[in-house]
């Protein structure tokens, strides 16, 4: 008896917990996100050391993302963000291992970015990566 209450407990526990996750990714895709105040502090905590001049991620693409016109510009190959579309972008191909799993973003320290960061990165590029 107290055992079966204790697993109810749990599994409402659980079923609660993923609901707010849910619910937080929700918010996350309808409010507008912000370059200056959400993109931009992502990418210099967890992207930049590699990619600015001198970083190894830098020397390698190209890519450098100290300023919003430098990640635009995006490799020596070309944008790897095309806004409006988060499918066919390498930016967040990489970021969701979609591209090819031993190339993810960012390198090295695999999964290491929370979903919802990954869901703020999604947003901006799907709301036409507005340098807002
Ligand atoms: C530890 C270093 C490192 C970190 C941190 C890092 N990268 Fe990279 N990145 C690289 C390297 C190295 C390459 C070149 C990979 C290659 O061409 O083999 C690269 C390439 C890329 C490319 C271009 C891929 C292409 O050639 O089309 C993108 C986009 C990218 N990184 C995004 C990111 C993002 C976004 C972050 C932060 C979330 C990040 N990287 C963090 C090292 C890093």
């Amino acid at each position: 008896m107290k055992n079966k209450m204790l697993l109810a407990f749990t599994v409402l526990a659980v079923l609660s917990f993923e609901a707010q996750g849910e619910e937080a990714s929700k918010r996350a895709a309808k409010a507008e996100v912000s370059f200056k105040n959400d993109v931009r502090p992502l990418l210099y905590d967890h992207c930049l050391n590699c990619h600015s001049p001198g970083g190894k991620g830098y020397n390698k693409s190209g890519l450098d993302m100290t300023t919003y016109e430098s990640l635009m510009k995006g490799t020596k190959f070309g944008p790897v963000v095309k806004p409006g579309d988060p499918e066919t972008s390498t930016f967040v191909m990489l970021l969701e291992g979609r591209a090819n799993p031993a190339l993810r973003m960012p390198a090295g320290i695999n999964g290491s970015l929370y979903r919802q960061h990954i869901t703020t990165l999604r947003t901006w590029v799907h709301q036409g990566a507005k340098n807002n």
